[in-house]
């Protein structure tokens, strides 16, 4: 059936924060299509997450190059469902995709290379049908590139209009101050940083989110729930079939401890006491902080994500509400 957008899908269904000191905003909870959206999933419930989404008010879906399996594959479902649902809807979407990992065999098919960023770009718009996409990020550090080459290949990519803006995931805060100071010579300011960033693992608060604010660079926080962890799906301490966790790859089964199940039950507690789930907390947890621009998760059914969404709804955090969080995480 043809998709028709909800017209009420900016009527305070979603909040928007600038992404640093650019003009681009981002809403709070954005969607990403890195497990769930590969051939290994029904195209129809992909299609279903995504009109969701929008429907929603989440107006920015993040990709990369070898999302899938198999790689590429993200990319080409997602353009396929972008030609049947959200062509009308393109100026209203923020689309990212990246390159830095391995893609392709041989010696251009992965790391920071001039050669590997620009035929990846043209790879990716290929398989998304797409003119251009809002942001390209460059995936993770190179150490053995310049870094004035990846800075390069992706002023190129702004400069042919194949992306808009340009982003870096997972560099270092030194690493980013090189990026930021090998893009300017081009007048191109770096838009965003992609880190990982939740409750158990919180590395951009040592002296990334300073990097950040700083140089006015917003970021978008992946992984906010822990792949997972952080949600109600474990807390029982089994692990339930279909799971990311019983799949045994990115999320081990092995991290559904004891440790772990203090700590996610204990969160669970509070989240239950303020009438939210966990995975609410958590991502209400994650927006506390000025520095983030967006919580970038991800759902395998339309539940999940409504439940994730709807974290807008709650109040934000108190004081005395982190104060107890803190002293959760650090026990
Ligand atoms: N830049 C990078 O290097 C990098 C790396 C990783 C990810 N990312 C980005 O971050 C995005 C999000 O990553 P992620 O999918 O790991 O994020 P996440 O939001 O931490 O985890 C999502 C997974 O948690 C489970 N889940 C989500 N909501 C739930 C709920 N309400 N109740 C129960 N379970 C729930 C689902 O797993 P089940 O399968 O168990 O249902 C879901 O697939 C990716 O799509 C990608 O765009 C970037």
């Amino acid at each position: 059936m043809t998709y028709i957008a909800d017209s009420g899908r900016y009527n305070d269904r979603m909040r928007y924060r600038r992404t640093g000191e650019s003009g681009l905003l981002l809403p709070e909870i954005s969607l990403g299509l890195w497990q769930n959206f590969g051939d290994d999933r029904p195209l129809d419930v992909q299609r279903a997450i995504l009109r969701t989404a929008f429907d929603a008010g989440v107006t920015h879906f993040d990709l990369a190059n070898n999302y899938g399996p198999p790689y590429g594959s993200a990319e080409k479902n997602f353009g396929s469902i972008f030609a049947q649902d959200f062509k009308p809807y393109r100026d209203e979407l923020i689309i990212s995709s990246k390159a830095g990992f391995d893609m392709w065999d041989g010696p251009y098919g992965n790391w920071g290379s001039r050669k590997y960023l620009t035929a990846s770009l043209d790879q990716s718009l290929a398989r998304m049908g797409l003119e251009y996409v809002d942001i390209f990020y460059h995936h993770r550090e190179d150490p053995d590139t310049p870094i004035e080459e990846t800075a390069s290949a992706l002023a190129s990519a702004v400069q042919q209009g194949k992306a808009l803006y340009v982003g870096v995931s997972n560099y270092s805060p030194t690493r980013t101050e090189q990026m930021i100071a090998a893009l300017a010579p081009y007048n191109i300011h770096l838009l965003i940083h992609q880190p990982s960033y939740n409750m158990l693992n919180r590395h951009p608060e040592d002296g990334l989110f300073d990097v950040l604010k700083a140089n006015g660079v917003g970021s978008i926080a992946y992984v906010p729930l822990a792949q997972g962890l952080l949600t109600d799906r474990y807390l029982d301490g089994s692990i339930p079939g279909g799971s990311r966790a019983a799949r045994d790859g990115s999320l081990k089964s092995t991290q559904v401890d004891a440790t772990y199940l203090a700590k996610a039950r204990a969160l669970n507690d509070l989240a239950t006491n303020r009438g939210m789930t966990l995975a609410q907390l958590a991502l209400a947890w994650i927006l506390r902080r000025d520095e983030i621009t967006s919580a970038l998760i991800g759902a395998s059914s339309v539940g999940q994500l409504q439940q994730n969404l709807a974290t807008i709804t709650f109040p934000l955090l108190f004081t005395d509400e982190l104060e107890t969080i803190e002293k959760v995480l650090g026990g």
